[in-house]
């Protein structure tokens, strides 16, 4: 079977590795994929926007999987034209993709199962809005309804913060038309943890756990990111958790999108605040999380390719998925300035020899070659990824592997996995 793989980031690249390893897989392309993407298939100028090409291109060469990595292609609806045009594709419709396209939409969805989260208020005229505020008073979240690349949260600390955070997303235009509606909510204590299950329409499959690292700096300090490091498994996510996650979020959600005739098909996300053994829900994504994929990539035994069909299928019901018992810990290393404004172009050097170390795989998410040269193109750019016994050795393995890595216009977290080791 030939796959297609849709993106360019280190997720895509974790997808793309382990798709290439499978014994079903005959051709893996990439589109547009990356340098180190084009280690491991074939990568093909397409934009992940351009939907028409990747249609023309999937039904010129008879692609039997097309797996859609990134969430604005699947809320944008690429999944529904190549599922019409006979293709089989891992990545929801248009309609199930709006549990990460619209926040008031999976409040909805929370209501009329009872599923924890947050409880909230959702608007589009300023003064309900601020009355609602006034009534509730901070700390409050105010977020922009629709995808803000992870910028549309903010965490306001005063009733001031929040009305100008409220002015800014409905008077101001911050986010356009992401923005247009707000959601605001309650602000949860608790830990954080990324919960992945893959669902087929009506059977959901839980993956290992995961945890990320949002904020730039060590120590969680500094602004949010798209992720600066994962690792897997979360201790924080036992098997009692998981139980408790499946049974009061995740099957309530899967049986509800099926209930409205939009049945939920490809991975699904939950971010989650976990305070005194209780989960709730922070939000959904219908994709992998960037980069707690990588670490699942690396501890997946099985094959990924017979799983991600099974979704496409409707065959999750009999499946099982097995993981090795090591650890798995990414590093992400980004370019100087990340998350705020960055420069393109610097050479990295002696990501060759950190893939020989024992135990140690380099995603890429944001480079290409100029010559021989191997420069960055993105924000966040490498991820250095190790699968060890013990959480603290792939740290060890994952930090050594960064160390040999020559880029001086790179910089990374020093702690990630500190909750774990610790
Ligand atoms: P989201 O994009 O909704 O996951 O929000 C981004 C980040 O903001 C989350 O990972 C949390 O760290 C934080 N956050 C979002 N909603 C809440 C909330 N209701 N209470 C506390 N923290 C939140
Ligand atoms: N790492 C978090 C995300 O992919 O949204």
């Amino acid at each position: 079977m030939k796959v297609l793989v849709i993106g360019s980031g280190g997720r895509e690249h974790a997808l793309t590795w382990a798709l290439s390893a499978s014994s079903l897989a005959d051709e893996v392309y990439a589109a547009p994929g990356n340098a180190g993407m084009a280690e491991d298939a074939t990568c093909i100028d397409i934009a992940a926007e351009d939907f028409d090409g990747i249609r023309g291109f999937a039904k010129d060469n008879e692609v039997g999987l097309v797996v859609i990595g990134p969430e604005a292609p699947l809320v944008a609806g690429l999944a529904d034209p190549l599922v019409e045009d006979g293709i089989k594709v891992f990545g929801p419709s248009a309609a199930a993709a709006r549990l990460e396209g619209s926040k008031a939409f999976t409040k909805e969805v929370c209501d009329s199962k009872a599923i924890p989260t947050a409880s909230y208020g959702h608007f589009t005229e300023v003064a309900p809005a601020l009355d609602h505020l006034k009534k509730v008073g901070a700390p409050i979240v105010v977020k922009a309804d629709g995808l803000a690349a992870g910028k549309g949260v903010i965490m306001a600390e005063s009733v001031g913060d929040a009305e100008a955070a409220v002015r800014d997303m409905l008077e101001g235009n911050r986010f356009g038309a992401a923005g247009a509606e707000v959601v605001i909510e309650e602000w949860l204590g608790g830990e954080e943890a990324s919960f992945f299950a893959l669902v087929d329409g009506e059977t959901a499959l839980p993956l290992a756990s995961a945890q990320d690292h949002k904020r730039v700096g060590d120590g969680d300090t500094g602004p949010n990111t798209g992720g600066m490091g994962a690792y897997s498994p979360a201790p924080i996510v036992t098997e009692a958790l998981t139980g408790r996650i499946m049974d009061t979020i995740i099957q309530p959600t899967v049986r509800t999108m099926a209930e409205m005739g939009c049945p939920f098909k490809g991975v699904l996300f939950a971010g989650l605040m976990i305070e005194d053994g209780n989960p709730k829900l922070l939000e959904y994504n219908v994709r992998f999380g960037d980069p707690e994929c990588q670490v699942l990539m690396m501890r997946l035994m099985s094959d990924l390719l017979p799983a991600l069909l099974a979704v496409h299928d409707g065959g999750l019901k009999n499946f099982d998925l097995r993981w090795h018992a090591d650890a798995a810990l990414t590093v992400a290393m980004a370019t100087k300035g990340y998350p705020g404004a960055y420069e393109n172009g610097s050479e990295i050097k002696g990501v060759e020899a950190a893939n020989a170390l024992p135990g140690v795989k380099v995603f890429h998410a944001g480079t290409a070659r100029e010559g021989d040269k191997l420069i960055a193109t993105g924000g966040r750019v490498l991820n250095v990824t190790a699968l060890a016994p013990t959480i603290r050795q792939a740290q060890a393995r994952a930090y050594e592997a960064v160390d040999t890595i020559d880029w001086p216009n790179g910089f990374c977290r020093r702690d990630i996995g500190f909750r774990a080791v610790e």
